[in-house]
């Protein structure tokens, strides 16, 4: 497992190769991730008794395609930004950045959009269409994508994607063509423990997770990140993944708060399926 590793705690940020054009950039405070996310882990394994009270490190998640044309989607949070500028900077090695592709506009997703257009000047920014305010977010600029819309790299082919779960209206996912990644951005989530750090999932199989374990998590978290999902009927939800998996040949399974999947995909993928049903019918509080 080769890490290039930037920074600690906040700032700290990993970059892994998952293909040799496709780099996974993301943030993981590791040992300090207890102290900044305020232990919640343990609140969590209380009432969850299956989920791991020390997986306290929430990932964030940005990509990068080094085709004939460069591609970055997303930019991590403002605490990660002068590293994220140097592992982008490292991995660039002097080349032009092409085009910065923002999910939607929170921090950890798009906060350090303006800070990377003034490192790249000559980057095209792309985003969702229909927004308010893009300039308050860096975006003032930025073309305004569709769904269905496709940016072309060289050997990959980039393709705007309509979500199936949003935690505001204003998201797109994106997929690649050739080589079957998507970013379903906060769609999944997993939390992980200072042991498991830029770990893709199946190296995350060897210090203790499992399919069972991203199931049991992805059914806790997506009641926080998605509380529509309280009214939602969890046989149509079932239905639509399920188009969705037939209509996208999913290989590289790539979101913005997960380890990333590129073995055992179907198995994984079913996991996530049955996970999004069972959140869809419980019971669960949206008032913390
Ligand atoms: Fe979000
Ligand atoms: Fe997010």
């Amino acid at each position: 497992m080769t890490t290039t590793i930037y920074g600690a705690g906040a700032t700290r940020v990993g970059v892994r190769e998952i293909t040799p054009q496709i780099f996974w950039i993301s943030h993981s405070a590791g040992d300090q991730a207890a102290k900044l996310n305020r232990g919640f882990a343990e609140d969590f394994a209380r009432v969850n008794p299956g989920f791991d009270p020390e997986a306290n490190d929430i990932i964030y998640g940005s990509y990068l395609f080094l085709d004939e044309k460069t591609f970055l989607i997303d930019t991590l949070g403002p605490a990660q930004h002068e590293t994220m500028l140097e592992a982008l900077g490292d991995l660039l090695a002097g080349r032009r950045l092409d085009y910065l592709w923002i999910s939607h506009t929170e921090l950890p997703h798009a906060g350090n959009a303006a800070a990377i257009v003034r490192a790249h000047p000559e980057v095209q920014l792309l985003t969702v269409g229909g927004h308010d305010h893009y300039a308050l977010h860096g975006l003032g600029d930025a073309r305004q994508l569709a769904y269905g819309d496709c940016v072309d790299l060289g050997q990959h082919r980039m393709e705007i994607i309509e979500p199936l779960f949003v935690d505001h209206a204003l998201t797109q996912w994106i997929y690649e063509h050739r080589t079957g990644f998507l970013c379903p951005v906060d769609w999944a989530l997993n939390a992980q423990n200072q042991h498991q750090s830029f770990r893709f999932m199946d190296e995350m199989e060897e210090v203790g997770y499992s399919r069972e374990r991203f199931q049991h998590d992805v059914s806790i978290t997506n009641c926080v990140v998605f509380p529509w999902l309280r009214w939602a009927d969890p046989d149509q939800i079932a239905r639509m993944i399920d188009a969705f998996y037939a209509k996208y040949d999913i290989r590289i399974f790539a979101p913005s708060h997960t380890n990333v999947i590129r073995k055992d995909v179907p198995e994984y993928l079913a996991a996530l399926r049955e996970a999004m049903r069972s959140v869809a019918s419980r019971e669960f509080s949206i008032v913390y």
